[in-house]
């Protein structure tokens, strides 16, 4: 099929009518989700993917990523505005509980506007849905994988990429990847191929980078030989089947025959797509959505340290502060971590330094969040020295791994330091995480131990360090640790998942990130 030759309007019937070939190149947490969902709908679609290991295990059906979502269309997905903090909320996080402020009362009463799907509330109880979409779409034959990039694009006519573009060891973009799959995908480029961008670059990178990439490699010319455009990954990680099922799309094309076919490619989807004039407006734009939420979370972090400073307990200051309905405020916690949210703010440091212009704000959040896993490690040799117990020799639980709750991944986790920190102090870290690998990630760690079950964490443990805010600990109470724990004394909380009038009633020596006030409530006899 020659793309060109038809009416972007016609696109979402042929493409759900399995007509046209998709490939995506790269099926990490972004592309994999796209591929099984695109596949769901009746499209044909060819996963193309380097890691030999990780394609085998997806051949045999097996997803190492989990994704949770709205399991059939047919269900209707919450999507209400918290009332109390004003977070939009696109699942229940499994209950009812909004997962910025984490008001349950107040979220049961939040006017919730149906997408027209879904109902049930959705979140990490739902399964692993990304498996069985995956087993699925391979049976169905809608689904086939490859490593040869370019033999697949040569039988495709829209290609997806979707590799990683990490940050090098400076700091600064690291377009490996994305080099590399341009020289792969231009090999194998057909005239009349849409080529759409969906990782995360610097503003001129489509255009300027994987634009002469595909040129050169292909002998043809961009806008009349192939499209292109950018259309930026709105995603959340364990939300990528429910996000990409109802999140808008914005897609920024380098003409308009490429913007149109674009986002016809989305609209099988059923959501919101819009059309912006270059690809730089929406590279931009989604490095903007991640640094509202770095500076923000800085912001959130920076307000802890000075509610411990004063002597106040930060989850009552914003208790009170989000009265007032345009205060938006984030929860603090033990750092910033994933793959997307402290890189992108470099990608927009580096190419704005490039230009002359030094953004000061988005370097302090960057050092503000960075900082945090220091501050984590005060907090727990602050509560040792008030419980009068050593340091060194004794037994920390590090609950938590992922960068998040419900979500297994590690990358940049936050987590890693705050642990190779309390190893460093001659503590034995007995790690948990019901989600998350341990994998390389503490692999040559000394003094840490990867613990199966929460018990096996907990029952020989002095302290708690509690790092990740999964839905299994949100379920812990005080009880739950004196049931567990007969010897524990320190409590150090970095997600405000305990109570600590709980703690100090169980004379446990309690710290919270933003929690000084606490402080004085809690005396042991
Ligand atoms: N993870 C998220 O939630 C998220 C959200 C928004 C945006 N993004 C952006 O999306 C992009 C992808 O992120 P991700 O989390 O999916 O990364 P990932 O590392 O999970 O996946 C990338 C995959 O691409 C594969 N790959 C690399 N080079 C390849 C090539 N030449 N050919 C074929 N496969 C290749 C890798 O082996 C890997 O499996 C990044 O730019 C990221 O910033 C990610």
């Amino acid at each position: 099929m020659h793309l060109f030759d038809l009416d972007p309007k016609e696109l979402p019937r042929q493409i759900k009518d399995g007509k046209v070939t998709l490939a995506i190149v790269g099926l990490g947490h972004v592309g994999l989700p796209l591929a099984v969902l695109l596949a769901s709908k009746g499209a044909k679609v060819v996963g193309c993917e380097l890691e030999g290991e990780y394609l085998n295990k997806l051949r045999k059906g097996v997803s190492p990523i989990v994704e949770h979502g709205s399991s059939r269309l047919g269900e209707r997905v919450l999507d209400a505005t918290c009332p109390t903090c004003g977070v939009r909320i696109l699942h229940g996080g499994g209950d009812d509980f909004c997962p910025n402020c984490m008001k349950v009362a107040e979220l049961k009463g939040a006017e919730v506007r149906l997408t027209g799907r879904s109902h049930r509330i959705l979140g990490a109880d739902s399964g692993n849905e990304m498996a069985s979409l995956l087993s699925e779409s391979l049976k169905a034959g809608r689904l086939s994988l490859t490593s040869d990039v370019s033999e697949a694009v040569t039988r495709s006519d829209v290609v997806i990429v979707c590799v990683g573009t990490p940050i090098d060891a400076r700091k600064r973009p690291d377009l490996r990847a994305l080099i590399s799959a341009g020289n792969d995908i231009g090999r194998g480029l057909r005239e009349g191929t849409l080529v759409i961008l969906k990782s995360t670059v610097s503003p001129g990178t489509t255009e300027g980078v994987f634009a002469p990439i595909l040129e050169r490699r292909s002998g043809l010319k961009r806008g009349v030989g192939f499209g292109l455009a950018h259309v930026p990954e709105t995603t959340l990680e364990g939300l990528a089947l429910l996000g990409n099922r109802t999140l808008p799309k914005a897609v920024g094309g380098i003409d308009k025959r490429s913007s149109d076919l674009a986002a016809a490619v989305f609209r099988v989807f059923d959501v919101p797509v819009y059309t912006f004039r270059s690809p730089k407006i929406t590279e931009a734009a989604k490095l903007f959505q991640n640094i509202y939420r770095d500076v923000n979370v800085a912001l959130a972090n920076e307000l802890a340290l000075a509610t411990e400073a004063l002597g106040l307990d930060i989850t009552e200051v914003l208790e009170a502060a989000r009265t007032e309905p345009k205060t938006h405020l984030l929860n603090p916690g033990p750092g910033v971590g994933g793959y997307c949210l402290p890189k992108d703010t470099y990608y927009l440091t580096d190419v704005a330094a490039a230009h002359g212009f030094k953004p000061r704000m988005l370097y302090m959040a960057r050092d503000i969040n960075e900082r945090m896993p220091q501050h984590v490690v005060r907090l727990v040799k602050d509560a040792y020295a008030e419980a009068g117990i050593p340091v060194k020799g004794s037994v920390i639980a590090a609950l938590g791994l992922s960068f998040k709750g419900n979500t297994a991944d590690t990358r940049d986790t936050p987590s890693i330091p705050v642990i190779r920190r309390l190893a460093g102090l001659g503590m034995k870290v007995l790690l948990h995480d019901p989600l998350a690998n341990p994998g390389t990630a503490v692999r040559g760690l000394k003094n840490v131990t990867f613990t199966k079950g929460l018990e096996d964490a907990l029952g020989k443990a002095d302290a708690l360090v509690l790092l990740t805010d999964h839905l299994e600990y949100r379920k812990m109470t005080g009880r739950t640790l004196s049931e567990l724990a007969p010897e524990l004394k320190v409590v150090v909380d970095t997600r405000h998942i305990f109570d600590p009038v709980d703690m100090a009633r169980l004379n446990y020596t309690y710290r919270g990130v933003g929690r000084a006030g606490v402080k004085r409530r809690v005396r042991r006899p």
